[in-house]
C-alpha cells in the first residue's frame, strides 16, 4: 500500500493534490505530467508560450490514466515531452514518475558521516555526500546538521529537536510541545508543525524560499528533485495557510491524523 499526497502548482493557476492509497497495480487517473512543461515556461516570452500552448492543446490530454506504480516509481513515457524537446526547456526528460529511480534505494540516500563523541552532538550529521553544506537553498538553510534520525545525545531538553531529511534536502527543527506518557514511559513530544513555515512564524525559515515564497505549509523541494516542480505538504494541508484549503475541495485537516511528531524518552533520548 502506498499513501502519498502530491501537490503540483503550475504558475499561479492550478493547484492539484492527489491522495493515493493504493496498491501499485491499481489504475489511477491524474493530471498529465506534460503540464510541468507549461510550468517550466512560465517566465518565457509570449511567442514561445503561445507555441507551446498550441502544441499542448492539439496533442495532449490534461489527464493520464496509469498504474500507481508507473506514476510513483516506474515512470511512464510521455511522447509529447520528446516532441517538445527541440524547445529551450531545461531539465525535461521523456519519462515521468514522482519517485522515478527511487525504488529500492533505501540506504542509498547518500553518504552520511555523523559524530559519535559522547557530547551534545552525539548522532549529529557532520557531512552528507562528503559536504558540510548544500546549495539547494540560501544561506544557513543549506546547513547540514541535526540527527539523521537514529541517534541523539543523552539528556534531552525541552527545546528543539533537529533532524536532517535527505528527502527534503534540508534540516527540520521540531519544537517541544508537551510531556506525554507512552506505555508508562515519560516522554517529550516534538512537533513538526512549523517546518514548512515560509518565514512568517519562523523568520529563520525564509532562506528556504530561495527568493520566491509561497504561503506557509507547502514546501518547494524542486531544487532537490532535479528541478522538476515538486511541492510537499502534510496530508490535507494540515497546518498550512487557509489559502490552500480554500482553493481545493475536500480537504479535512485533522491534527490527530495528520500532524507529524516525534516523542523521545528524555534521559536516554530514545524514540518512544
Ligand atoms: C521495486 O523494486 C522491487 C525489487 O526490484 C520490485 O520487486 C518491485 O516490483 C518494484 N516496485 C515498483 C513499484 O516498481
Ligand atoms: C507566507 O506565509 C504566510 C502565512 O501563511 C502568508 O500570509 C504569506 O502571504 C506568505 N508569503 C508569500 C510571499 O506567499
Ligand atoms: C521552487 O524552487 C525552484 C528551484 O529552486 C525555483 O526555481 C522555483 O521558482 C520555485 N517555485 C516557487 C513557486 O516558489
Amino acid at each position: 500500500m502506498t499513501t502519498i499526497q502530491l501537490v503540483i502548482e503550475l504558475g499561479n493557476f492550478i493547484i492539484l493534490t492527489v491522495k493515493i492509497v493504493l496498491g501499485t497495480y491499481d489504475v489511477i487517473t491524474t493530471i498529465n505530467a506534460v503540464l510541468f512543461v507549461s510550468y517550466k515556461t512560465r517566465n518565457m516570452n509570449y511567442l514561445t508560450k503561445k507555441m507551446i500552448s498550441l502544441g499542448l492543446s492539439s496533442i495532449s490530454s490534461l489527464y493520464v490514466t496509469k498504474t500507481a506504480g508507473e506514476i510513483l516509481f516506474d515512470g511512464y513515457e510521455e511522447p509529447i515531452l520528446s516532441t517538445l524537446s527541440w524547445l529551450p526547456i531545461p531539465d525535461v526528460s521523456d519519462r515521468f514518475g514522482i519517485f522515478y529511480g527511487k525504488n529500492g534505494t533505501i540506504g542509498t540516500d547518500g553518504i552520511f558521516s555523523m559524530s559519535f563523541l559522547n557530547d551534545d552532538y552525539f548522532g549529529s550529521l557532520l557531512t552528507w555526500n562528503y559536504k558540510t553544506r548544500t546549495d539547494f537553498y540560501e544561506g544557513h538553510c543549506n546547513d547540514i546538521k541535526g540527527s539523521a534520525g537514529e541517534f541523539y545525545p543523552l539528556n534531552r531538553k525541552r527545546d528543539r529537536l533537529v533532524l536532517y531529511s535527505s528527502e527534503l534536502c534540508k534540516y527540520a527543527e521540531l519544537e517541544y510541545t508537551e510531556d506525554v506518557t507512552i506505555k508508562g514511559v515519560r516522554a517529550y513530544k516534538f512537533s513538526a508543525d512549523n517546518i514548512f513555515d515560509n518565514g512568517t512564524t519562523r523568520p529563520e525559515n525564509a532562506c528556504f524560499c530561495k527568493g520566491e515564497c509561497i504561503p506557509s505549509g507547502v514546501f518547494n523541494v524542486s531544487a532537490c528533485r532535479s528541478n522538476s516542480p515538486t511541492f510537499l505538504s502534510f496530508p490535507h494541508f494540515y497546518g498550512a495557510d487557509p489559502y490552500y484549503l480554500n482553493t481545493i475541495e475536500g480537504m479535512k485537516p485533522d491534527k490527530k491524523k495528520h500532524e507529524f511528531y516525534i516523542t523521545v524518552e528524555p534521559i536516554l533520548h530514545i524514540m518512544t
